[in-house]
């Protein structure tokens, strides 16, 4: 397998699984270099923090390119001129076009809030997903990092871990619970992609 150590975000809130991912490389625990951050939102903290940390930050949405197939192209030229090998999923609310999954197949990785399949799909997204969590009743929920293909939240697991629910777990601390697992799960799944421990469909 090539060596994947060139990564890409994609992010459309406030970036605190990016910056894990960022602060894992700085402090030489991951051997990858972060270069690039694309948001939807121009207002995305993660851009803000991208650019604190040397990433070239730019905001590409329908807003600025138009129609989707224009978007998609654009993210992955993008993608591509920074030579990335590796594209980083870390809260991203949309979905991904047809020419960047066939550009990055099998080389884009999501992270999701849930034990997935259980809550995930359309609109399972952030605070939803705990809450669907809490309305259901679980004694145990955690985390899944997965490759992305075309629908929500469906390509192959790579890891899963599990938090439990506490009696008095409300969806926000229970999201805080699950968010510092978050941050722990996929630096790991990330090193070992890149030490060959987990390998990669080709
Ligand atoms: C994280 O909890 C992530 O798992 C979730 O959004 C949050 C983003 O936080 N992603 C999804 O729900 C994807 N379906 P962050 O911006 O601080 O990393």
């Amino acid at each position: 397998m090539p060596e994947l150590k060139r990564l890409g975000f994609l992010a459309s809130g406030r970036g605190s699984n990016m910056l894990a991912i960022i602060r894992a490389c700085e402090s030489g625990r991951l051997p990858a270099s972060p270069v690039l951050v694309i948001s939807n939102n121009p207002d995305a903290r993660a851009l803000q923090l991208g650019s604190e940390h040397g990433l070239e930050a730019l905001h590409m949405s329908r807003r600025t390119h138009g129609d989707a197939a224009s978007l998609d192209q654009a993210m992955t030229a993008a993608m591509q001129a920074h030579q990335v090998d590796l594209v980083i999923l870390a809260g991203y609310m949309k979905k991904i076009g047809p020419q960047l999954l066939s550009a990055y197949a099998h080389r884009i990785l999501n992270i999701h809030p849930s034990l997935l399949p259980r809550h995930g799909g359309r609109g399972m997204y952030g605070m939803h997903v705990h809450e669907a969590v809490i309305a259901a009743g679980e004694t145990e929920t955690g985390v899944t990092v997965h490759l992305v293909n075309a629908e929500y939240d469906s390509g192959d697991i790579l890891a899963r871990r599990t938090v439990s629910v506490e009696a008095d777990d409300d969806a926000e601390s229970l999201a805080a619970r699950v968010l510092e697992v978050e941050h722990r799960l996929y630096t790991e799944v990330l090193g070992k992609i890149l030490s060959g421990e987990i390998t990669l469909p080709e």
